[in-house]
């Protein structure tokens, strides 16, 4: 070897790794859902932010949303959404091989919370947590497909869980009554056909400040800030999710090689009711094909919306079973996912 000669850096290795199996589709097997029993209506909010029940109806479509009692935790939201899903799927907790848990609401830096909802599972499998804000459940539904799909994981849990009265400023007219607290779940599982269709993902970090934690935690531990709660420039967001989310939308519609008139339900984050409608006008989608309207109810519990909306349209016979929907969510990052499945 010469001077100039550039070092080797490979060598024949010793022994070649068991091949891995070939890939095999996925689906969600099972979802369930978990709302807080206290139903808090509009007019419990408004004197703070100097609103209206009528105004918040009309610019968000909420009429109400749950919150978790104080000594309630995601930990505890999470386990019972968590332990309805696998029974929906027909199995048992023992058969899960990871647990992903998409929130922003934990209240610990760390560790995650899915290690803990995996103990309460009696489950020592993988587990980590998401930071996707609104779009961790469909984050989690992506990465738990493909690790499904390679056969790293047999059954996989995402769950979806918020407790976003801990994080909101009371007093703050963009937010105050947008949040709500819950938990949704699914189960990944193998599947003879295919279950979960491609996502379609990205992010844009120059936007961060268009939904954040307003301080960072060592400006609370310098005594400088409040309570740091999640603050939102409403308007900014709001654009962004009608302007570029249908777009997102329908190229998870095409990369499943679907059109919007073959969906058998749509289901958005819920965010707000007219960013839904203004979604369905851009993707033409025909007014018979069920759309999830949660919001009314529940409001905007960000990672969980999505597999609350869908435990609630296959338990009120709203979305068939075994139907197509497509899925998007949109929020903090700012991040989005979208990808088309099969309802369990
Ligand atoms: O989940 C993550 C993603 N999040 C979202 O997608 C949320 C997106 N954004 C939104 O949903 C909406 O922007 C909000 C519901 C948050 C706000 O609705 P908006 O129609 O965008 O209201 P705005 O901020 O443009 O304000 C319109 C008017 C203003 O009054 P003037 O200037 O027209 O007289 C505000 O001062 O409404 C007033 N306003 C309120 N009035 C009563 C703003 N907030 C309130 C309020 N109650 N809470």
């Amino acid at each position: 070897m010469t001077t100039h000669e550039a070092p080797q850096r490979s060598i024949t290795p010793r022994a070649s790794l068991a091949a891995t199996e070939s890939l095999r589709h996925s689906r969600i097997s099972g979802v369930g859902g978990y709302r807080p029993e206290r139903v808090v209506m509009n007019a419990e909010l408004v004197d703070a932010i100097d609103s209206s029940d009528e105004w918040i109806r009309e610019r968000s479509g909420i009429i109400s949303r749950r919150r978790a009692a104080p000594d309630e935790s995601v930990i505890d939201m999470s386990e019972i959404a968590a332990r309805q899903a696998i029974e929906e799927a027909g199995l048992t907790p023992d058969q899960i091989g990871l647990v992903i848990v998409a929130t922003v609401t934990h209240p610990f830096q760390t560790p995650g919370a899915a290690p803990e909802v995996a103990s309460r599972l009696g489950l020592t499998a993988p587990a980590f947590d998401i930071s996707a804000a609104c779009a961790g459940y469909c984050h989690g539904v992506a990465v738990a497909s493909d690790l499904v799909r390679t056969g790293t994981a047999e059954h996989a849990l995402v769950v979806g869980v918020e407790k976003l009265s801990d994080f909101t400023d009371p007093t703050d007219r963009s937010s105050a009554f947008i949040f709500g607290d819950g938990a949704g779940a699914a189960v990944i599982s193998p599947s003879e056909t295919p279950g979960i269709g491609p996502t379609v993902w990205g992010s844009d970090g120059t936007m961060r400040d268009a939904i954040t934690q307003r301080e960072s935690w060592l400006t609370l531990r310098d005594g400088s800030t409040d309570w740091p709660a999640i603050g939102m420039q409403g308007p900014t967001v709001f654009r962004w999710a009608v302007w570029s989310m249908a777009k997102v939308a329908q190229q998870a519609l095409d990369a499943a090689g679907i059109t919007a008139d073959q969906l058998d339900a749509f289901i958005p984050h819920q965010a707000n009711m007219r960013i839904i409608d203004a979604m369905i006008k851009a993707l033409h989608l025909p007014a018979d094909i069920p759309v999830a309207r949660d919001i009314a109810e529940t409001a905007n519990t960000s990672a969980a919306s999505i597999p609350l909306a869908t435990e609630r349209m296959l338990r009120e016979g709203e979305a068939p079973h075994g139907g197509l929907a497509l899925q998007i969510g949109f929020g903090a990052g700012l991040v989005y996912a979208a990808q088309v499945v099969v309802l369990p």
